[in-house]
């Protein structure tokens, strides 16, 4: 495990979920969703998890699982014991860039367009839905998730920080376009809460062409009652 090479953010007796796509519509956001379905089986059974979509060694891990021409693994995940103590680098890490914090709900989440913001008291029984999209994951936790709620629809929005893909590190450094990992991330939160909730629907890709509030946003999925 220690030759596979994440750069040494990762220490200690650790396992990786190692997943490989091929080229294909969505893509990216169906590997987000699915393996963040293992991360969250995983966090059930007391285990610790971690993202990694630019510190790790691709051609190492595409090596490992065997993977075939024309497929891309686009990240990993190291799952292990949660260590007592924070390492140090954690510490500064989650310093510099605020990474238990989340957005306030109202830069988030809005009702029939992008000008008018969900109150929770309206959102009745996606509150608790649209809450764990919210606490989703999301690469250097820039929360590129946005969501209108029309009627019992939630329309599913990425809003691309700008400069973000462009930036040397991260194209220096990832392989994939993480922000439409985040997007599937953010469905298996919203799913499996309103799974949970009884709530009946499913996704379906069809644009309800609301108005964009910027050139960043561009339309993802939706959840149909
Ligand atoms: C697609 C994706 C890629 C990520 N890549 C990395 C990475 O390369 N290295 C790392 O230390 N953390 C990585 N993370 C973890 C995020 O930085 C972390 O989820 C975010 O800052 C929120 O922190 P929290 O989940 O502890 O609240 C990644 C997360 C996602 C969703």
């Amino acid at each position: 495990m220690k030759s596979l090479g994440t750069y040494g953010f990762i220490k200690g007796a650790t396992g990786y979920i190692v997943g490989a796509i091929k080229k294909g519509s969505h893509n990216l956001e169906d590997f987000g969703y699915l393996l963040e379905l293992i991360v969250l089986y995983a966090t059930d059974l007391g285990l610790g998890t971690c993202w990694l979509g630019g510190t790790f060694t691709k051609s190492s891990f595409a090596k490992r699982i065997n993977s075939k021409a024309g497929e891309l693994v686009p990240g990993v995940i190291s799952v292990g014991y949660i260590a007592e103590k924070p390492r140090r680098i954690e510490s500064l890490l989650k310093r510099g860039k605020n990474t238990d914090r989340r957005l306030p709900w109202e830069e988030l989440f809005f009702e029939d367009n992008f000008d008018r913001v969900l109150l929770p008291k309206r959102s009745r029984e996606f509150l608790s839905v649209l809450n764990m999209v919210r606490l989703a994951p999301s690469a250097s936790n820039r929360q590129p998730w946005r969501v209108v709620k029309r009627g019992n629809s939630c329309h599913f929005y990425l809003r691309r920080t700008p400069g973000y893909r462009e930036s040397p590190l991260v194209r220096l450094t990832t392989v994939a376009d993480l922000q439409r990992i985040d997007m599937g991330i953010a469905m298996s939160h919203f799913e499996l809460t309103a799974r949970e909730l009884e709530l009946d629907g499913g996704w379906q890709v069809s644009d309800p062409k609301i108005d964009l509030p910027d050139g960043d946003t561009e339309y993802t999925v939706s959840w149909v009652e």
